[in-house]
């Protein structure tokens, strides 16, 4: 049992679910509202066939989540250039199989695995879940056609074919009931309208605005940013549980560290936390410059620099997770002012920040990358000592690592035991 789980953060929950699931959306790199359109709309379309009250939470919630199973750009690019895609059904598997994992948002993960699945092939067997797994693929179809109309600023425009497309379906893939529905709601400029960035983004913030801080626990938050860090980590093959090693280093390192310093059980629980989500800005970098087996070129080291600073703009959004949104930013900040994206100096990197850093190279360097294979634990160690040296690493943070460096390099590797 985790010691840590017994602490509780004051936090909302679902305000913690819907920052993180900004992370989703990035995977459009320029198109970053998808998922929050699908659900802004699948709660306009069953507002009108008399859904009220926690139904519709839901349904706005299932719809931030639909697409959890995509960690990649290409095949995000892929679900949103074809309307009915052969290959769609493994990211609703995916995304269904993670949800179901975890018990505060597992009622999410049947309609979700049934948000690619035809109305026609449902028959005889169709309940809530069906229709609510078929709203999310009328929302989730009626947002491709939107959004590729957006993008050429002629949405109005295109209305009539969006709904006339959609129409045409009613029977085959979605069910008649929620195409009239759609019809109806579609009727008005607003139904539109709302579904631009500016729009979307007040959306979300009343909702936010709204939300009442209450004692979450550690068990909960562990459990939601640990799902969140599957998504992150299954971008590339490289980093298969980077994340959650990173976390369990940075643990492990903050408990051995606590006795000499100013940190407390609380402290390593939001270090972990922050071990978790550190890379959830990777989700917008494109696939082919994660796993680029070469040098980058400076366009791209810039767009992979820039993760960083996604994550300190998502998880910032949370309130009461203030220090955990900079302990996972600046996890690429160097005392010498040479890291990124902020050039903090020396001191201005709070101690936990540093621990990160430190867990995170050391995970890196003990795992698969496209450039070269996993490196032994001594070797590690030797990169590590070099980083000390130079002044990038404390070097009681060095000390720790060289005393219990087997134990280290198992935990940074969960997967190799
Ligand atoms: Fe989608
Ligand atoms: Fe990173
Ligand atoms: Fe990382």
């Amino acid at each position: 049992m985790n010691p840590f789980l017994a602490v509780s953060l004051f936090v909302n929950f679902r305000s913690v679910v819907h920052a993180l699931s900004d992370s989703l959306d990035l995977v459009g790199i320029n198109d970053v509202h998808h998922g929050k359109r699908v659900g802004i709309m699948a709660v306009e379309i069953v507002r009108l066939l008399g859904w009220r009250g926690d139904d519709l939470d839901l349904v706005l919630d299932a719809g931030l989540l639909h697409d959890i199973g995509v960690s990649s750009s290409d095949l995000h690019h892929q679900l949103v250039e074809e309307f009915d895609w052969e290959g769609s059904q493994g990211h609703a598997e995916f995304g269904a199989y993670l949800l179901s994992q975890f018990p505060p948002l597992a009622q999410l993960a049947a309609p979700i695995r049934l948000h690619h699945t035809h109305w026609s092939e449902m028959k005889g067997r169709y309940g809530r879940t069906e229709l609510f797994g078929n709203l999310l693929f009328l929302s989730d179809r009626i947002d491709v056609l939107a959004a590729v109309a957006m993008l050429k600023n002629e949405l109005l425009e295109q209305v009539p074919a969006i709904r006339e497309k959609i129409a045409s379906q009613a029977g085959e893939m979605f069910d008649p009931d929620l195409v009239k529905a759609f019809l109806e709601v579609s009727r008005k400029d607003a139904f539109w309208l709302m579904l631009e960035a500016d729009p979307v983004r007040d959306y979300m913030e009343k909702i936010s605005r709204n939300a009442r801080p209450a004692e979450t626990s550690l068990e909960t938050l562990h459990g939601v940013a640990s799902l969140f860090s599957h998504v992150v980590d299954a971008k590339s093959r490289f980093t298969v549980e980077h994340s959650e090693g990173v976390a369990r280093v940075a643990r492990y390192l903050c408990t051995a560290l606590k006795q000499g310093l100013d940190l407390g059980d609380e402290d390593c629980a939001k270090l972990e936390l922050a071990g978790y989500l550190h890379d959830l800005g990777k989700l917008r970098v494109p696939d082919a410059i994660l796993d680029k087996p070469g040098p980058l070129d400076e366009r791209e080291r810039r767009q992979i620099a820039s993760h960083a600073y996604e994550t300190y703009r998502i998880l910032t959004r949370i309130q009461g997770f203030e220090e955990i949104a900079r302990w996972a930013a600046f996890h690429h900040e160097i005392p010498n002012g040479e890291g990124y994206p902020f050039r903090l100096q020396g001191e201005e990197i709070p101690l936990p920040a540093r621990v990160l850093r430190a867990s995170d190279i050391f995970q890196a360097l003990s795992q698969d990358r496209p450039y070269r294979a996993a490196l032994p634990a001594k070797v590690v160690l030797e990169h590590m000592k070099q980083l000390t040296e130079s002044g990038q690493l404390d070097r009681i943070i060095y000390d720790i690592i060289a005393a219990n460096l087997q134990e280290i390099y198992r935990l940074a590797r969960p997967g190799s035991e």
